[in-house]
């Protein structure tokens, strides 16, 4: 049977998955979110691989815990910065930090993020899920870009979802204020955002040794959404966690995207776990990325800082 474009990530979850064996030792892997469901088994199966890793995480507690946990368990060097992402001048100190601390930067992984069923504004005034999924990881990611070309050859995964297919990005509209917030759609809104400015960002790093790609991290238990009110979680827990899968499979295609030798050129694409697919045709419109582009370096204070 030939699936449909827009269908295309049934099949697509429920193929082998490709994974890899090649070890990472002494890379330097950064990860944002680490401290639950996917980043957390993302950064045991990097731990387990011999990498380095920078945690960082809004959590200071819980990311000691995960420190305490892969430093015992596989006598790797953990470094936590405590990082709120819905600050974006906390994600500006821990960049700087990075800069500062380590010469090179092997993997970056953009994972942190968040689902909101309400309109909730940061303290910018900005809807909360664009700011941390979205903005906070452009900014991020452009602030440790020159380490990262330094470095080359080095890899940038954003964790991105099938939750782009919601669509709901209204670029004259970012923060929800003409429109009635719906959760899955202010999801959508930031990870079509996200998926667009990978796409930008793959084609200046055309031929310069850094590869960016995004991810679905499969439909996995986490606690994504718990964040929300009682009735959410009763919702999430009760009826979607029995069909979704356990994240151990999410750290493990995350692994594949940060060492497999057969990804090291491989840029500008989205995968389904490990599964190259094409994503919603909303998110391929390069003229509105372009726009996404720059809207997202003036709201990160970027274009202040090229001139
Ligand atoms: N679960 C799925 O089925 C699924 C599907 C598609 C995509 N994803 C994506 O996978 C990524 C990880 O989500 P998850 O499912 O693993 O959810 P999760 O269990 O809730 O983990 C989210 C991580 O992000 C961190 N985080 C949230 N807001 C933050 C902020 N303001 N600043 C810094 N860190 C923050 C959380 O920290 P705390 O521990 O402190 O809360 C946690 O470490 C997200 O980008 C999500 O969109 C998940």
């Amino acid at each position: 049977m030939k699936w449909p474009d827009e269908l295309i990530f049934i099949p697509n979850s429920r193929m082998p998955q490709k994974t890899t064996t090649v070890r990472m030792d002494g890379r330097v892997c950064i990860l944002t979110g680490a401290t639950s469901g996917v980043g957390y088994h993302a950064v045991k199966r990097l731990a387990e691989g011999g990498a380095r890793l920078v945690l960082v995480c809004r959590n200071a507690e819980k990311a000691a815990h995960v420190k305490d946990e892969l430093e015992g368990e596989y006598r790797t060097s953990v470094r936590i910065l405590k990082t709120d992402f819905s600050r974006l001048a906390e994600v500006r100190k821990a960049a700087g930090t990075i800069l500062e601390e380590y010469p090179r930067i092997d993997v970056l992984i953009n994972n942190a993020g968040i689902h909101m069923s309400r309109r909730i504004l940061t303290e910018d005034g900005m809807e909360t899920a664009f700011y941390v999924n979205h903005l906070a990881s452009f900014l991020f990611t452009r602030l440790l870009l020159t380490r990262l070309l330094e470095s080359a050859p080095a890899r940038i995964i954003q964790i991105n979802s099938q939750g782009h297919r919601f669509g709901g990005l209204d670029l004259d509209d970012l923060n929800w204020d003409r429109r009635r917030y719906r959760g899955l759609q202010g999801y959508g809104a930031s990870k079509v955002a996200q998926l667009l400015t990978v796409w930008e960002l793959a084609d200046r790093l055309k031929g310069m040794g850094v590869t960016v790609n995004a991810m679905h991290p499969g439909g996995v238990r986490t606690n994504i959404g718990m964040n929300n009110g009682f009735l959410y979680q009763w919702y999430q827990r009760l009826l979607i966690w029995p069909i979704l899968k356990a994240p151990r499979i999410s750290g493990e295609a995350i692994y594949y995207l940060a060492a497999a030798p057969e990804m090291a050129e491989v840029s500008g694409r989205f995968f389904n776990l490990t599964i190259d697919e094409k994503p919603a045709p909303h998110a391929l419109d390069r003229a509105i990325g372009k726009q996404v582009w720059k809207i997202s370096e003036t709201l990160t204070g970027l274009a202040e800082m090229n001139g």
